[in-house]
């Protein structure tokens, strides 16, 4: 039996994944905030499969969280099959956490840094492990502010998206490098997807997606399908996606040194 990991899989996409593993028979650890969704998500379950459905609630926007779910995800696995990273929050302004960090750079990419690097001897156990990063891929390489990761000067909300987005492809290259045996996709779906859109927005972006995502978006089951093949037949290596089309990975002039400042940085950053 596979164990498949889902962080943001109380709805939208990552619900969707939850729905469909626990239809194929596998161990499926569920973590988000809401326990509320969670218990509806695993009332649609049929027969023994809501046993095989765990619950983790983390507000992964938080290093304590993320740091207390992975030693649980530790303590209570040997191995992780597949990993998915699909929490998400969308915030157009700067917010700053009780912690003191920037809320939209931990939970877009601290978060998947520490669940990567921190269970990465799990994923090592499984046979054809695979991560998932819901991560648009395709930002260009120069998109990172290695000075200022957290955006204090000059934030805006394309700043922050292309810079998480560009730090989880080089985030890739960091853990195949380190497991050669690991599928690392970065995904992101082909167009809009009908999702709950969690997030603290604007009234236009609010408007736009809730109307444009009911009248042109994607159901969330639809959506993933192409997820699904990927992790029914992990590919070794990096490798970006839309939806069910591989796109090339973009590359900068050393991202070997990239990913090497970033996780100095990051690490530095969480002492
Ligand atoms: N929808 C699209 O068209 C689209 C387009 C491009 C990329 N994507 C990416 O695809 C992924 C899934 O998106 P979606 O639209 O399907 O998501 P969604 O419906 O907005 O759901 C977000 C999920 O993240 C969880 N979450 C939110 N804040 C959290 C926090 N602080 N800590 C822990 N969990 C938290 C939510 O659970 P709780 O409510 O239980 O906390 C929920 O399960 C995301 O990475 C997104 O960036 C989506």
């Amino acid at each position: 039996m596979r164990t498949v990991v889902i962080t943001g899989g109380t709805d939208g996409m990552g619900a969707a994944l939850v729905r469909h593993h626990l239809g194929a028979g596998d161990r499926v650890v569920v973590i988000g905030r809401s326990r509320a969704k969670f218990d509806t998500l695993r009332g649609t379950a049929t027969g023994e499969a809501a046993g095989r459905a765990e619950f983790l609630g983390a507000d992964l926007s938080s290093v304590a969280e993320n740091r207390r779910v992975i030693e649980r995800l530790r303590a209570d696995h040997e191995r992780i099959d597949v990993l998915v990273l699909a929490a998400s929050f969308i915030r157009q302004r700067r917010h700053v956490t009780l912690e003191g960090r920037e809320a939209s750079w931990v939970l877009f990419f601290v978060s998947k840094y520490l669940f990567v690097t921190g269970l990465a001897d799990l994923l090592r156990a499984a046979e054809r492990p695979i991560v998932v990063n819901t991560a648009v891929p395709g930002a260009r390489a120069g998109a990172i502010d290695f000075d200022d990761l957290e955006l204090s000067r000059g934030f805006t909300f394309a700043r922050s998206n292309a810079q998480q987005r560009r730090a989880n492809e080089l985030l890739g290259l960091l853990a195949v490098t380190r497991n050669p045996d690991l599928a690392y996709v970065t995904w992101g779906p082909a167009r809009l997807v009908r999702s709950s859109f969690a997030g603290e927005v604007g009234f236009a972006m609010k408007l736009g997606a809730t109307v444009f995502g009911r009248l042109a978006g994607q159901h969330p089951d639809a959506a993933v399908a192409p997820i699904i093949a990927l992790i029914d037949d992990p590919v070794p290596g990096r490798n970006a996606y839309r939806g069910p089309k591989r796109r090339p990975l973009v590359t900068g002039p050393d991202d070997r040194a990239a990913i090497t400042r970033l996780a100095e940085a990051v690490d530095g950053s969480l002492v």
